[in-house]
Parts: structure tokens; C-alpha cells; sequence
């Protein structure tokens, strides 16, 4: 079998990811992670994984991973992902998550390589009507980003038909929590999970909760929160539903289970023993009321289940903050 290629493996999730593969029995020499470190770090990598430096924008450098390997399955994180970025700057997300991905299934073209699985996002569903959400839910964002998944989407679609490329959608919730040694540490963060934290940590530091005035009971968003390990075992759940199958599928991942802003503080406040300062402020633009996964199908299909509420992706995220973030 020919190896796996690791789009973003430098990234959050996607170095979670390759740790996991690694537990999970993979060797190290099978995996080939291209990632061109906007936002990855190489660091995050263990030893014995092939790293390759390169952009998804320049068709030669990764044309060039599957003209000098051979490679079985492609496991496609690189993308950009701030939702209040992409209402600034949607050409960027256009060009780069659209753009970049085409690249890429030229280049499996090219190659003959017939499996890939791609991190999307729930964001593709936009302002859903309805919650828990089902994969039936209508895809219709409210974001450049959240448009930028669902046309490659689309675009996988049309891979399949043409060429036989067969993919496995992956809808991640809200990612979050530690393991490995690896925190959630963007540059800038905007991520309300390690900003709760990083104002536990700091004297002085505070939380700005953005909106009061939701349609849910306390007023604030409510979001599903996802361990980026439980994500990381769905990647591994879907490569071998894929190998197995030889079908196109499509997921939510998510725990089903829904957390306000303000919850989030509360159980931030407890596990840390500390006061976090909060200031309510306006929404955010773009956010809508409720997003919660319903989990059923990758439960059913990937027989995966994720082992971690909002409480151990919390105190993960913290021991790493107090570890690592000094
Ligand atoms: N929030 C605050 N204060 C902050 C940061 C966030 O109140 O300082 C709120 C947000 O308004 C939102 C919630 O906390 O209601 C979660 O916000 P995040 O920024 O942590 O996450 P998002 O839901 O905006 O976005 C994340 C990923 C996206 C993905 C999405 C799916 O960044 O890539 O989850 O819900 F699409």
C-alpha cells in the first residue's frame, strides 16, 4: 500500500492527526505531511514522518509529492479557517480553499490516486432552522468560508462522477481541547476556548462574550464542542471506511451535545480555580444562534464515538496552557 499524504499536517488538527495515526499502529514513514507552515509548526511533528514544505496555490509542488511518491489516500486539512477573516477577505478564502484543493485532485488525477477525506465544517449549513443537524440539513452559509467548504464539496462531487475519486466529508463542530503535547495556538486566536483560558491564566485578562441576546436560554451562542483527539480518530475511522467501502460519504462530527458562551466560562472557572472577568458585548457578525451536531451517522456508519465531553476538552486545553503557554 502506498503512503498517506497529509495535507495541513502541521496544523491543529491536522498534527493531532498524525500523532494519532502513529498511536493507532501507522508507521511513521508512511505518512507525508505538506503543509507550507502559515499557520502549521513543524514541531508539532514526530519523528520519522516525510515533512514537505509547499503551497496548494503552486500546482508544481504538489504535483511533484505524487510524482515522487506513490500515494494511496490524501487526508486534506490545509485550508484557512476564520470565519471573521473570510467577511473581510473573501477572495482569500476563495482562492486559497477552492484554488488549492483543485490542485490537488488534479494532481491525484494525475497520479491515479482515488481516495480522499476533507475536513469541512458545520459552518456549510450556515444558520440551520432546525438542531441537533443532520446531514439532510440544507447547505446554505452565511460565510465565505462556510461557502469556500461546501464548493469544494461540490467540486469532490464532481471528481467522483468523472474520475472515480472516491471522498469521505468530514463536517467538524467546534475543534478544541489538547493532546500530545499540542495545543489550539493560532496566530491571531479568536477562538473563544483558548481565549477563556489565556484570560484565567493572565492577571488582568478578560473575556469578551459576544452577544446576549441569542434565542437560547441564557442569551449566548450555543456551540458543540468537539475534542480534536475524537476528530482525529474519525480521520482514522473514515481512511478505513473508505479503503473498505470505496464509496463517497459524507459526516457530522460532533458531540450532539450543545454549550452556551457563558457555560463555557462557568466550567472554565472551576476546572481552573480561577476568576475569569468577562465584558458582554455586541454579536460577532456571523454567528448564528445554535449549532449542535446530530452524531447518528458517523456513529452508525464509522462506528466512531466521541470519548470526551466539554469537561475533559477543557481541563485538556488547560493542563497544555499551563504546560506549554507560560
Ligand atoms: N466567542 C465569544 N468571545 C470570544 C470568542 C468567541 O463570545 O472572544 C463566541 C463566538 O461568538 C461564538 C462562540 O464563542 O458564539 C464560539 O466561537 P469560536 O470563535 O470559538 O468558534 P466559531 O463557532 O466561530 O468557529 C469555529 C471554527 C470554524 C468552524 C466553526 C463551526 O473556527 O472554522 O467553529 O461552528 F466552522
Amino acid at each position: 500500500m502506498g503512503k498517506i499524504l497529509i495535507t495541513g499536517g502541521a496544523g491543529y488538527i491536522g498534527s493531532h492527526a498524525v500523532h494519532y495515526f502513529i498511536k493507532k499502529s501507522i508507521k511513521p514513514g508512511k505518512i507525508i505531511v505538506f503543509d507550507n507552515l502559515l499557520y502549521g509548526n513543524r514541531k508539532h511533528l514526530p519523528s520519522g514522518v516525510t515533512f514537505i514544505k509547499g503551497d496548494l496555490l503552486n500546482k508544481k509542488e504538489i504535483t511533484g509529492v505524487f510524482r515522487k511518491y506513490k500515494v494511496d489516500i490524501v487526508i486534506h486539512f490545509a485550508a484557512y479557517a476564520y470565519v471573521g477573516e473570510s467577511m473581510d477577505n473573501p477572495g482569500k478564502y476563495f482562492e486559497n480553499n477552492i484554488c488549492g484543493g483543485i490542485n490537488l485532485l488534479e494532481a491525484m488525477k494525475e497520479s491515479g490516486c482515488k481516495k480522499i477525506i476533507f475536513s469541512s465544517t458545520c459552518a456549510t449549513y450556515g444558520a440551520p432552522k432546525k438542531t441537533p443537524l443532520t446531514e439532510k440539513e440544507k447547505q446554505d452559509p452565511i460565510n465565505p468560508y462556510g461557502e469556500s467548504k461546501l464548493a469544494f464539496e461540490n467540486i469532490l462531487g464532481w471528481y467522483d462522477k468523472i474520475f472515480g475519486i472516491k471522498h469521505v466529508i468530514l463536517r467538524y463542530f467546534n475543534a478544541a481541547g489538547a493532546d500530545f503535547g499540542i495545543g489550539e495556538d493560532h496566530d491571531p486566536e479568536t477562538h473563544l476556548i483558548p481565549l477563556v483560558l489565556g484570560a484565567a491564566r493572565d492577571k488582568g485578562g478578560l473575556i469578551k462574550i459576544f452577544g446576549t441576546n441569542y434565542n437560547t436560554p441564557d442569551g449566548t451562542c450555543i456551540r458543540d464542542y468537539i475534542h480534536v483527539t475524537d476528530l482525529a480518530d474519525a480521520h482514522f475511522k473514515a481512511m478505513e471506511y473508505l479503503r473498505k467501502n470505496k464509496k463517497s460519504d459524507f459526516f457530522n462530527l460532533g458531540t450532539g451535545k450543545g454549550v452556551s458562551v457563558e457555560e463555557v466560562v462557568k466550567i472554565a472557572k472551576r476546572i481552573t480555580g480561577k476568576n475569569i472577568a468577562v465584558s458582554r458585548k455586541r454579536r460577532r457578525q456571523g454567528d448564528p444562534d445554535v449549532l449542535v451536531a446530530c452524531n447518528k451517522k458517523a456513529i452508525k456508519m464509522l462506528k466512531w464515538k466521541p470519548k470526551n465531553n466539554i469537561q475533559n476538552i477543557i481541563e485538556s486545553a488547560w493542563m497544555w496552557h499551563q504546560k506549554y503557554q507560560q
